[in-house]
């Protein structure tokens, strides 16, 4: 499903020079859900942004379904992000005058699909949210909200959803209902998952842990019993 070989990214400011990932290298089975842990600064958002194409490394390979997506133009790439990946941040996901219902039908409707209207309800009853699709982002709660991004990004059906630290701004209780849910829908829709996350709680939900420290991989031996 994803493979990253030996991944660099530097970032250049004037004279400074930060290596964010050096040699990352990971691959990811279809249907699996990764947890990528690890503190701030460690390079996990920016192994995100490279793995959902908004950035692209200096050197290595973003291998996702056979596609070097590190090689694709900007607008093969963009096109390639809009079929098969789901972004989830830690806020601000959604559009802040459209209703649950319309944030949903947004993408549905760029991809011009003719039944967006039914299939976001459907998205939205799935999250649990059939009772709040004509509420905007300001009248839903923390937990709410992201279960509405959740399902924007699930509404093309992509094979890759990514999350980065999408409960970090949810209380613990509220930020393990919304794990579960990604749980429940990764068993369902045999979505493959990459949630980035410094909160070990939420990490604890996925098959497998791999920790970056100073822009390397680990992978994280697994719990026993
Ligand atoms: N756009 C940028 N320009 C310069 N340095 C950056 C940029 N984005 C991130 N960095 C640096 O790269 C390193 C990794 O950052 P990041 O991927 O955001 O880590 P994390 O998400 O784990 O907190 C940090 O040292 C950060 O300061
Ligand atoms: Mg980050």
């Amino acid at each position: 499903m994803l493979q990253l070989q030996n991944l660099y990214k530097i970032y250049k400011e004037g004279d400074i020079e930060t290596v964010a990932l050096r040699e990352a290298r990971l691959t990811v089975q279809p249907g699996e859900f990764v947890a990528i842990t690890g503190r701030s600064g460690a390079g996990k958002s920016t192994l995100l942004s490279l793995i959902g194409g908004l950035a692209t490394p200096n050197a290595g390979r973003v291998v996702i379904d056979g596609t070097d997506i590190a090689r694709l133009s900007e607008g093969e790439r963009a096109a390639f992000r809009r079929e098969q990946i789901g972004i989830v941040y830690q806020a601000d996901n959604l559009i802040s005058f459209l209703t649950a219902q319309e944030n949903v039908m947004a993408p549905l409707q760029l991809a011009r699909r003719k039944d967006a209207r039914r299939r976001a309800q459907e998205l939205l009853a799935e999250v649990g949210l059939a009772q709040r699709m004509q509420h905007r982002p300001a009248m839903l709660s923390g937990g709410e909200r992201q279960r509405v991004a959740i399902a924007v990004a699930l509404a093309n059906e992509p094979a890759l959803l990514l999350a980065d630290e999408l409960t970090g701004e949810l209380d613990s209780a509220t930020a393990d209902k919304v794990m579960a849910l990604l749980a429940t829908l990764n068993a369902s829709h045999k979505l493959t998952l990459v949630v980035v996350t410094h909160n070990k709680l939420v990490a604890a939900r996925a098959h497998r842990q791999v920790l970056i420290a100073d822009g390397q991989l680990f992978e994280q031996a697994a719990a026993h019993g």
